[in-house]
């Protein structure tokens, strides 16, 4: 009996593994192939029937059951002619098409209203032609459209305003013609219909963007009162400012890796004594050196990438391959315990956190796993993981890139108007967001996972002006931090001397700290004023209040604002029962999350509510002034 059992078990285990592993989403694959079938090619594309579509087609990304494609990501593919009738509009699915600087041609097939899900469409540097699709109803849900330089014609479609999500719109560099239509898109923040043939007036709905947006076109903002010269300071809406200058293969010197280490490790080292901390913008290694070394790289970057393709996760807008990686520019954000992070701008005005690891101690298929498991995690307080690469010698994650930089530039930053603006209601915001964040990230894994690198250098303030956390769970796939590097960061539990294995309960410690350096304004480990001297953050907080409950903790700054003591009262008792000594003493992150929140569920109760805002307002939805500031990520440049 027993024996049959196990067998039956056996079948099922096995059955259920082999169907796991032949799932595939098999219409998708012959519209791929057909696609491909009938498109011409200048290099071959990896799309072969014997491999897994969701696994190994370069491109290619799937949902979560592998059952349908996602997403299709070629760009610079050297693929030619126009795209062909009832072959990518059966992948009813897809959410991002991203074709862009390929050679294709004709009109956009009118079947690709069946593509409902559509949210990101980078069309961009192509030849096609033809007007624009005369219908957007059909694409509700649609958030980045980039169809610049082609030859499209015909005039704008005033229906494009049933795409109400739509965050961006390049149409420049074509050939459309007529007038603008009045567009009622609220979410849109960046435009650029600039070198085409358009005329007449530009509709009060889009004067809010700068007249960059509409140059080379025969337009006019004449009825406005107030000249479109003024309107150009528009902040955050503006075309890309950067990139163009600076857009040589600074971030060559990450993914090559091998002989070039010393170079980049030097250079590197140079950068960060001369800037320290404070956010410089410049490439890796001297222009001419960087050339040379692209050149000779590019062809070990490009075989390499036949086997370590780029791993997009689900829900990730950019399309961009090794290659724009490599022709990125980029300047060096901090280096943090695991690696230094970059900010790179892409061509096409795209900007993302590029973190390089260093001394990644798991295997592949480990690390991988890890990735996975990371990826998987979403939570409007986690910073999402967008991709990964992975080669033998190099770890590359991306996330996007928070314009205001980290929790501790901004409290700690040199700019003190930064500093100003980090009033009590922003710091609020900030614990709580993070402490959201850590209690979700806790509940992951089987209710195993612990972030492991708490710091307030890992937390960044979402569009909505929370905390939110960044660093997921690398410690596990990292060789152990060097204990000097963990004592003199501020934030290491006391128990992690022995262990050094991060846990929950470090983890609450960590938020500990982070609380107590919102509440006073100083560093986790701070020299004093004669210098001679180093404080430990825990430790004085610790003395100063044992003494007494005193507000010398407290940051002067807070002090400004009325009637909040009893509410930073409460938010350091929190603070110091996550420090305590024992893991053990410590709450857990639930209750703390609880804990937070409770401070605030008094203050808001004094809040006038937000605003509802007008159809031309690009402002936050922060009821603060400072949180309005805060919120739109894109305009502030570091
Ligand atoms: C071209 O696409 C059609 C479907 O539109 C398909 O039937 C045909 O097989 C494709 N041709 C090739 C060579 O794949
Ligand atoms: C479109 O997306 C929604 C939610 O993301 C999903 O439920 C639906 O199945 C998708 N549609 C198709 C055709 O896959
Ligand atoms: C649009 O997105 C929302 C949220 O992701 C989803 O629920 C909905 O199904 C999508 N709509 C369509 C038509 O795909
Ligand atoms: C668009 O260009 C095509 C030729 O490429 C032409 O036949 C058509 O008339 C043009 N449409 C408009 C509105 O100019
Ligand atoms: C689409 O946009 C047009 C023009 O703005 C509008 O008249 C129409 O009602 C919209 N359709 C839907 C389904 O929203
Ligand atoms: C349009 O073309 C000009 C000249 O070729 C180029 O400088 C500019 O960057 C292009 N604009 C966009 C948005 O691609
Ligand atoms: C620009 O438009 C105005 C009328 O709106 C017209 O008088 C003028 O000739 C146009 N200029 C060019 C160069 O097309
Ligand atoms: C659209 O693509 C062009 C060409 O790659 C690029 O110059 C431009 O910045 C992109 N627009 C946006 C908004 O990303």
């Amino acid at each position: 009996m027993e024996g049959k059992f196990v067998v039956f078990l056996t079948i099922l285990l096995l059955g259920s593994i082999c169907s796991n592993v032949l799932a595939k989403p098999e219409e998708d694959e012959r519209a791929l192939l057909d696609f491909l079938g009938n498109v011409s090619l200048s290099r071959p594309l990896n799309w072969n029937k014997d491999s897994s579509v969701c696994q190994s087609w370069t491109g290619v990304l799937c949902n979560k059951d592998q059952s349908r494609v996602i997403a299709l990501r070629l760009p610079r593919a050297g693929i030619s002619g126009p795209i062909p009738p009832s072959t990518l509009s059966r992948l009813s699915a897809l959410q991002i098409l991203g074709l862009r600087w390929n050679s294709m041609s004709g009109s956009l097939p009118s079947d690709f209203s069946k593509l409902k899900n559509l949210t990101g469409l980078h069309l961009q540097s192509n030849s096609f032609s033809g007007p624009l699709p005369s219908d957007w109803s059909v694409w509700p849900n649609l958030t980045v459209v980039n169809l610049s330089n082609n030859e499209f014609n015909g005039s704008i479609p005033s229906s494009i305003s049933n795409s109400t999500y739509l965050t961006t719109l390049d149409l420049a560099n074509n050939s459309l013609s007529g007038e603008i239509p009045d567009l009622y898109l609220p979410n849109l923040q960046m435009l650029d219909l600039s070198n085409n043939d358009l005329a007449g007036r530009v509709p009060r709905s889009l004067q809010r963007f700068p007249s960059q947006a509409f140059v080379g076109n025969n337009v006019s903002f004449e009825d406005d009162a107030s000249p479109p010269a003024l309107r150009t300071k528009h902040p955050g809406v503006g075309p890309p400012k950067n990139a163009s200058k600076l857009s040589e293969p600074a971030l060559i010197g990450i993914v090559i890796g091998g002989c070039l280490l010393g170079v980049v490790a030097i250079a590197l080292f140079t950068i960060m004594f001369c800037s320290r901390g404070g956010i410089k913008r410049r490439g890796l290694l001297k222009s001419q050196k960087r050339q040379e070394v692209s050149q000779k790289k590019r062809g070990v970057a490009e075989s390499e990438e036949k086997d370590n393709k780029i791993v997009f996760f689900e829900g990730c807008n950019y399309t961009f391959d090794l290659e724009d990686l490599l022709r990125a520019s980029a300047e060096v954000l901090g280096k943090g315990t695991f690696g230094a992070s970059y900010k790179a701008a892409l061509e096409d005005a795209t900007t993302m956190v590029v973190k390089r690891l260093k001394e990644v101690s798991a295997g592949r298929k480990e690390f991988e796993q890890q990735m996975e498991m990371v990826g998987r995690i979403r939570h409007e307080n986690v910073a999402q993981l967008r991709a990964y690469y992975c080669s033998k010698d190099e770890k590359l994650l991306v996330y996007d890139f928070y314009g205001e930089g980290s929790v501790s530039s901004l409290l700690h930053g040199d700019r003190c108007e930064r500093r100003g603006a980090l009033d009590w209601e922003t710091r609020l915001k900030i614990a709580i967001g993070t402490a959201r964040g850590i209690a979700h990230i806790h509940t992951q894994n089987g209710g195993k996972l612990a972030h492991g690198n708490m710091k307030s250098s890992n937390i960044f303030l979402n569009p909505e002006g929370f905390g939110c956390v960044s660093d997921v769970a690398l410690a596990p796939v990292m060789d152990q931090i060097p204990l000097p590097l963990l004592r003199i960061s501020g934030y290491r539990a006391p128990e992690m001397t022995d262990s050094r294995k991060p846990s929950q309960a470090s983890d609450v410690y960590g938020f500990g700290v982070l609380l107590l350096e919102l509440l006073t304004g100083k560093s986790p480990m701070h020299a004093t004023s004669s210098g001679d001297e180093v404080i430990h953050l825990v430790r004085w907080v610790n003395s100063v209040v044992r003494e007494e409950w005193t507000a010398e903790v407290f940051d002067m700054e807070l002090l400004r604002y009325p009637s909040i003591e009893e509410e930073m009262v409460e938010m350091l008792q929190i603070g110091m029962a996550c420090v305590a000594r024992m893991p053990e003493q410590r709450p857990k992150m639930p209750d703390v999350l609880r804990k937070v929140e409770e401070i605030r569920r008094e203050h808001t109760a004094t809040e006038p509510s937000p605003e509802i805002k007008s159809p031309g307002s690009t402002s936050a939805p922060s009821p603060t002034r400072e949180g309005a500031e805060t919120a739109s990520p894109s305009a502030r440049q570091s």
